[in-house]
């Protein structure tokens, strides 16, 4: 499958998730195989056009996580339009737009979901960007703002007229938050009714649940929390799509997983000065644990091992004793 010009590998993507997808995750997840695309933490375009140094370390990315995109979020045209440029400098394969985020930090300042309530407004965005970049231009949103404003597909149409090259779907509205399921009968109306591809994004936990999202009409579907927990969901979504049993994921390959991820995270630059390098390995760890460790046996015990570690070698430690131990009990 395309998105504009850039190919994807498999139709299976992780979704943007702010404080989680940095760049030693989501190489992680690409290395299990699978993954047809790779989208940053959402990025603002304000810092990025003022060039802070903590945006654009989220925006960082290696050549082996290609094709990637970068998520950015704002409001205003221009700047949205002038960020767009600094991603296309900075190599990514497309610009993605926020159009989903319901935290008011964020939607007050006419930013993420908000754009939504403003339709005429958030598709000027998409034609200013389209205009000042040769990068496929992508949206991902919500199914609205709240149930009176279910507007997805409305605005699907419009900014795909404004000259987006793809868009993504989650089919909650943000006044749902995370609660309740996401509505797929309405991602598959919009991917139905447009002619660039649409990706649905929500509640996909199980591989199978990926492939039989796939058979609704969307020609991508973006994992979220599903990749949080099983970093192998989306190739084993594809081993079922080829006919193959799913891969087995054993103690010892997700004890790896976690240890490799330290040893990314080891050296990775960090520009936040207010923390030790080791210490914000650890809250990275506790981060991804949260996820990770649900639906383990004695998932809670290690969850709470986890985040009392005192320091990087007893995190490491207990990561050891969890997955390598006999008794497989931290
Ligand atoms: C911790 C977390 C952070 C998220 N951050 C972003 C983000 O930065 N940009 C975005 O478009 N969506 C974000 N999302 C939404 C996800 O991309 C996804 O659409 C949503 O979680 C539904 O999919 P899922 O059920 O597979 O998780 C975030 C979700 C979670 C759980």
């Amino acid at each position: 499958m395309k998105i504009g010009s850039v190919n994807l590998p498999s139709p299976y993507a992780i979704a943007p998730m702010a404080g989680m997808t940095d760049t030693a995750f989501r190489r992680l997840v690409k290395r299990q195989g699978g993954c047809g695309l790779v989208v940053t933490e959402m990025v603002s375009a304000e810092g990025l056009v003022r060039g802070i140094d903590r945006t654009l370390e989220y925006a960082e990315y290696t050549e082996e996580e290609r094709p990637v995109s970068i998520q950015i979020f704002g409001g205003d045209p221009e700047k949205m339009a002038a960020a767009a440029q600094i991603v296309e400098g900075m190599g990514a394969d497309i610009v993605d737009v926020n159009m989903g985020c319901p935290v008011p930090k964020i939607a007050k300042h006419h930013a993420g979901c908000s754009l939504m309530r403003e339709p005429s407004h958030a598709a000027g965005v998409i034609a200013a960007m389209t205009r000042a970049v040769k990068i496929p231009v992508t949206v991902k949103m919500r199914a609205g703002w709240n149930d009176d404003e279910r507007n997805a597909p409305v605005l699907a149409r419009m900014v795909e007229d404004a000259g987006a090259a793809a868009i993504a779907v989650h089919g909650r509205t943000a006044a749902q938050s995370y609660s309740g399921s996401a509505d797929w009968s309405l991602v598959a109306r919009i991917a139905e009714d447009l002619s660039i591809p649409v990706f649905g994004s929500g509640d996909c936990v199980e591989p199978e649940q990926i492939v039989s999202r796939m058979r609704e009409g969307v020609e991508g579907v973006l994992v979220g929390r599903g990749v949080l927990r099983n970093p192998w969901i989306l190739a084993q979504a594809g081993d079922l799509a080829a006919g193959r049993p799913a891969r087995p994921v054993t103690l010892e390959d997700r004890g790896r997983f976690l240890l490799e991820y330290i040893e990314l995270l080891g050296h990775e630059r960090v520009r936040d000065e207010r923390l030790s390098h080791d210490k914000w390995v650890v809250n990275k760890v506790r981060a991804l644990g949260s996820w990770y460790t649900k639906g383990l046996d004695n998932g809670s015990h290690l969850r709470t091992a986890i985040n009392s570690a005192p320091s990087l070698p007893a995190l490491r430690a207990v990561v050891e004793q969890f997955f390598f131990a006999p008794a497989g009990v931290a």
